[in-house]
């Protein structure tokens, strides 16, 4: 049994920082998050958490957040994501995402604070040489945001053997959905990504869906990815602190649901459970997409025991369509 423990989310306030907290309030833990508001949404600070209101840049100002409470763990999701812009802002990327887990794991150290679990990405792979993606592929990153994320990975090593952090490294792919019981209501602002895209069209948010390029070589000429359900992901942060502890070691894994669905299927399935039209039109292909990309998840299976549950193209559609047509 996992004992109950403190647990410092950062980033708690975004989209999958949120229902991260919510799994593990869930699970019984105690929950403070941090946050800078920059993306993340005050109406995504669940009931039953502690908020501290800072930006993790600033070193000394998280070496003072760790010296006021005595934190079991730390879940690290603060990034910035948006991998097309990351190749026009690598300095942003590198302060954000590197150089603030830097302080994050430097006031770990200081504090004693042994366990992380750390947001990484697919992203970490770039171009897929093979398929499915497991966690022995070569990491090739395409952007600057991926490059971060694998950085970061390499740093986390070293802390491991220098200071004794243990960290799981959660490899997601394509996070989507919401939670089922209607816990977290945050929209994401700006979405770049897929099904909150389908989803604003549905709304009457934006005018269509545009489709990146319908002549990849896939079942219907477009794009295929693993989109993964957030709770599923969120579920296996939680095991993933228990697996840092039983099998006293850092772990890599991946977090998909090892099945493809196409931007066609997800357009379609949107249409027949919202009943809306979804206007949608083909245009070129956007710069650096692979054709596919399906994750093995086969580590995390047998490391973290996690199965996903919510993953299947008609929940993740049905799941977003109730926090959008709330
Ligand atoms: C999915 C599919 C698009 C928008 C990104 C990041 C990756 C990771 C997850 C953080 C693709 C197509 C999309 C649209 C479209 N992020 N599409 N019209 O690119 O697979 O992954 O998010 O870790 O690093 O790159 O996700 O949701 O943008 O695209 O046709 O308006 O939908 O071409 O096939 P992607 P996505």
């Amino acid at each position: 049994m996992l004992p109950i423990m403190h647990v410092l989310v950062i980033g708690g306030a975004g989209y999958i920082g949120s229902h991260v907290t919510y799994s593990l309030l869930n699970a019984g833990h105690r929950v403070t998050v941090i946050d800078n508001l920059s993306s993340g949404l005050r109406e995504n600070l669940l009931p039953d958490t502690g908020f501290l209101h800072g930006d993790i840049r600033d070193a000394q100002w998280v070496e003072e957040q760790f010296s006021t409470a005595p934190y079991d763990a730390v879940v690290h999701l603060a990034a910035l994501k948006a991998a097309g812009e990351s190749m026009h802002a690598p300095e942003r990327y590198s302060r954000s995402n590197i150089c603030a887990t830097i302080n994050v794991v430097s006031a770990m150290a200081r504090h004693g604070v042994k366990r992380l679990v750390f947001s990484s990405s697919a992203a970490v792979y770039g171009e897929p040489r093979y398929l499915p993606v497991d966690e022995d592929h070569p990491t090739e990153p395409t952007n600057f945001y991926g490059f971060t994320k694998l950085e970061i990975e390499r740093i986390l090593h070293w802390f491991d053997r220098l200071r004794g952090i243990r960290f799981a490294a959660l490899r997601y792919f394509n996070a989507a959905g919401y939670e089922p019981d209607g816990a977290v209501t945050g929209l994401e602002q700006n979405p770049a990504n897929l099904l909150p895209i389908i989803m604003e069209a549905a709304v009457g948010m934006r005018e269509q869906v545009a489709v990146f390029g319908n002549d990849y070589e896939t079942r219907d000429g477009t794009g295929l990815r693993d989109y993964v359900h957030v709770t599923d992901l969120a579920d296996a942060h939680v095991r993933a602190l228990g697996a840092i502890d039983a099998h006293d070691r850092s772990l890599t894994v991946n977090l998909g649901s090892e099945a493809g669905i196409t931007v066609q299927e997800m357009i379609d399935t949107a249409r027949r459970i919202t009943g809306k039209t979804i206007p949608a039109t083909v245009s070129p292909r956007r710069a650096g997409d692979p054709a596919q990309l399906i994750a093995s998840s086969a580590r995390a299976r047998e490391l973290l025991e996690w199965v996903p549950q919510y993953s299947d193209v008609d929940t993740l559609v049905r799941t977003s369509w109730a926090a959008y047509s709330r």
